[in-house]
């Protein structure tokens, strides 16, 4: 007989073939793009969440994954956050980036010119994991000097004050693009003359319907016409600086530590402390002593006045006070104190707080800005929950993490792999058969059903 255990077990080795049949269906010669139709090329940090889920089933795709974005990174250590799909049919979308203009990029592939959340080091770490102890030596050995490059180049040219917080220039490098710290700065700055005549037009509107990304999601749910035309006229403005950041950061649209980017590049650096140690390899001392910086001087991204932590704008030092879930994503930093770490928990166990039926939503439900079908400004992002749980863990909220975690899967059971979801109604948003939904719900099931893996 099948007890309520075995049927249990069935619908989530169900979910996993799913999740598996997600990652197959966006696969282009074996690299994984985010989704068919919205997004046709790679992208940073989805790239990294693949190779977490497939590193469970397939090490080999799931290096390759890696693997094959380093090969892109720039002579200058920088790595671009997308990599162009090269069929004809995409020639607008590299040519609004023209890579090629910086003698920096790699000739033969074009990408954008700027970056994302740097998850490469957990990739590498959580695909070492499944590689035995001489596979993993060989594997960390490849990829030390590229994540030094990396991390070395964000020190070098996104690190102005010499304080060791990371500066972005564009709302795409955070990864959560419309965000409300980064929309109400960008509302700061006026817009250009062209700009402000489409909308006086009312351009806007009529391109609203025929946008591109209005043929697979409801435009209500994304960047207005407005906005987005903002983002690209600051995209414009790096293009012109051929995306040299020394060039680009004394007078940049943007200039933001934000409190999301530098809580995983936190993380990213005790990773990458752990590859070099595990492999007998010492880090240069330049980057050493980076590295204890970025530790000591983190804690200015917390306003004693609010007991919150915000990004800051990185030319003026206030704080950007609008509320998001980047306000918890030090969590996953792992450097802050226990006692601030229970601060966030109480935010995320707040009803009028992160608390919805349906975890986590991207700004707190009491926010003005809060809106519970728009992008970055409201709904639940598996992504962001499996930072959150993997953080809640490390803080030893075991409890809390396995709650969080098991609301994730049973959400994605229900209502299939999604962009992301309305955390009040559970109801789903955005494109569906969303590889990194599919890939950190495969992660998530191995994490709490170790033995259906593998
Ligand atoms: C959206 C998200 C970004 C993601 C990209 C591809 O732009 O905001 O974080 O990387 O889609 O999935």
């Amino acid at each position: 007989m099948q007890t309520a255990k075995d049927s249990q077990t069935a619908s989530l080795v169900e979910v996993v073939n799913q999740a598996k049949k997600v990652l197959d269906l966006n696969s282009i010669e074996n690299l994984v793009i985010p989704a068919q139709g919205l997004y046709p090329h790679r992208v940073l940090w989805d790239s990294c969440f693949a190779a977490i889920g497939l590193s469970h089933y397939d090490v080999k795709k799931a290096q390759l994954q890696i693997d094959s974005y380093l090969k892109t990174q720039w002579s200058n250590g920088m790595i671009p956050h997308i990599i162009f799909n090269p069929l004809p049919k995409y020639w607008w979308d590299r040519h609004i980036w023209r890579s090629k203009i910086s003698p920096l990029s790699k000739r033969s592939i074009a990408t954008s010119g700027i970056t994302q959340p740097p998850m490469f080091a957990e990739a590498i770490v959580r695909i070492g994991n499944k590689l035995t102890d001489i596979e993993r030596h060989k594997w960390y050995e490849q990829k030390l000097d590229n994540l030094i490059a990396y991390h070395r180049w964000l020190y070098a040219e996104r690190n102005p004050e010499k304080t060791g917080l990371i500066t972005l220039i564009h709302p795409w490098e955070t990864g959560l693009d419309n965000t409300p710290p980064w929309l109400a700065s960008l509302r700061h700055h006026h817009a250009p003359w062209w700009i402000n005549m489409i909308t006086w037009l009312k351009i806007d509107k009529v391109a609203d319907k025929i946008r591109f990304d209005a043929r697979y999601v409801d435009p209500s749910e994304r960047s207005t016409t407005y906005e987005a035309l903002r983002l690209y006229d600051a995209l414009r403005k790096i293009r012109k600086k051929k995306y040299d950041s020394t060039k680009i950061m004394p007078n940049s649209t943007f200039a933001i530590e934000d409190i999301a980017y530098n809580s995983i590049f936190i993380r990213a650096n005790s990773l990458l402390k752990e590859i070099a140690a595990s492999i007998n390899q010492k880090l240069p001392e330049d980057l050493l002593s980076n590295i204890a910086m970025s530790e000591a001087s983190f804690n200015k991204l917390w306003d004693s006045e609010d007991k919150k932590y915000f990004s800051r704008n990185q030319k003026y030092g206030n704080f950007l006070k609008e509320d998001s879930i980047g306000s918890l994503l030090p969590l996953y930093s792992g450097i802050i104190s226990d006692s601030r770490a229970k601060e966030l928990l109480q935010r995320i166990k707040s009803k009028s707080d992160f608390n919805t039926t349906y975890p986590l939503p991207s700004v707190p439900i009491s926010s003005p800005w809060f809106k519970p079908r728009r992008y970055w400004q409201g709904p639940s992002w598996i992504n962001i929950n499996w930072l959150i749980i993997d953080g809640l863990k490390r803080y030893g909220f075991e409890k809390e993490a396995l709650e969080l975690s098991n609301k994730s899967v049973l959400l994605v059971k229900d209502k299939g792999f999604y962009e992301y979801f309305n955390p009040l109604s559970g109801e789903p948003a955005g494109v569906v058969n969303f590889s990194w939904t599919a890939a950190l719900i495969i992660d998530l099931i191995n994490q709490t059903h170790p033995e259906l893996g593998d």
